[in-house]
């Protein structure tokens, strides 16, 4: 009998919600793969490649902690032998989906995403992957290559998890100066405050007006990039009474990105 595979590809710098995704594969696959690779394709040329977050050896202990089988760690030679200016094959993302929200922002950014996760599909040949709806726009990409390119792999989306104060984890809140660290939650805090106002039929562009003024009256160190709302294959939508929405948003505290989502 073959053995089922669970795949959970990463750029390291470990968090715990990394972890639950590794937990949720290893309950239900025989082995469990996880890589980690900072993939520079899906890196605009001012964005933070160079200052990513890495501690190989820190994850590693992690992987053995949580008894992942397998660690796949390639260099960017391995992934990209012929450099990535000498690729002549990546994976195109349609002009609409790859403007809108994250997208307008990181030109290039899902093309890179795509790309990396088909090479490490067809290298890992997982049966399951499992990936964060934190990331929500690039869980709905994966979803629609799965399906646009007929991928034989099983795509699991988990929940956001969080810090207990309702920070998102990401390996970007190490960037967090202290003081900072104790404004962040007030990003998802200001998302739930808006989200009555538009189930009762406020306009996203209301929305979006209190989120940055309650933000930014909290403090002058927010800047709101974006705060869209999509239907949940990321369509735009002209309602938000009926259905199923997200509400995305990125914002700037300092000079560290963060995103975050609310499903309602
Ligand atoms: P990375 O940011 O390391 O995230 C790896 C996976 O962990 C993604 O599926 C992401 O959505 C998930 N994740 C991150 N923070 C999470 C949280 N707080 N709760 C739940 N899941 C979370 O996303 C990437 O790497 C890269 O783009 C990658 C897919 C590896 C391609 O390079």
């Amino acid at each position: 009998m073959t053995q089922s595979v669970g795949f959970v590809p990463t750029m390291g710098y470990l968090h715990e919600g990394h972890c639950m995704l590794i937990r949720a594969s290893k309950q239900e696959n025989d082995i469990t793969i996880v890589s980690i690779f900072v993939n520079p394709l899906q890196f605009g040329p001012t964005e933070d490649l160079v200052n990513y977050p890495r501690d190989i050896e820190r994850d590693k202990n992690r992987l053995e902690a949580e008894g992942v089988e397998l660690l796949f760690l390639p260099k960017d030679d391995d992934i990209y032998p012929n450099k990535i200016s000498g690729m002549v094959t990546t994976v195109a993302v349609d002009e609409a989906f790859s403007s809108r929200a994250c997208g307008t922002f990181r030109q290039g950014h899902f093309e890179g995403v795509a790309t990396i996760v088909l090479k490490l599909f067809n290298i890992v040949e997982p049966n399951r992957a499992y990936f964060g709806l934190k990331d929500y726009q690039q869980f709905v990409l994966i979803q629609r290559m799965i399906h646009d390119l007929n991928l034989k792999v099983t795509l699991h989306g988990l929940p956001t998890h969080r810090e207990p104060d309702g920070l998102a984890m990401s390996s970007r809140n190490t960037y967090l100066t202290e003081q900072d660290r104790v404004l962040a939650p007030m990003i998802n805090k200001t998302l739930h405050e808006i989200l009555p106002l538009l189930r009762e039929g406020g306009s996203i562009a209301d929305g979006r007006g209190i989120f940055e003024s309650r933000l930014t009256d909290l403090s002058s160190r927010f800047r709101v990039q974006y705060l869209e709302c999509y239907d949940r294959d990321f369509n735009p939508v002209t309602t938000i009474i009926e259905g199923e929405r997200v509400l995305v948003t990125a914002v700037y505290l300092g000079d560290v990105r963060l995103i975050d989502n609310s499903l309602f």
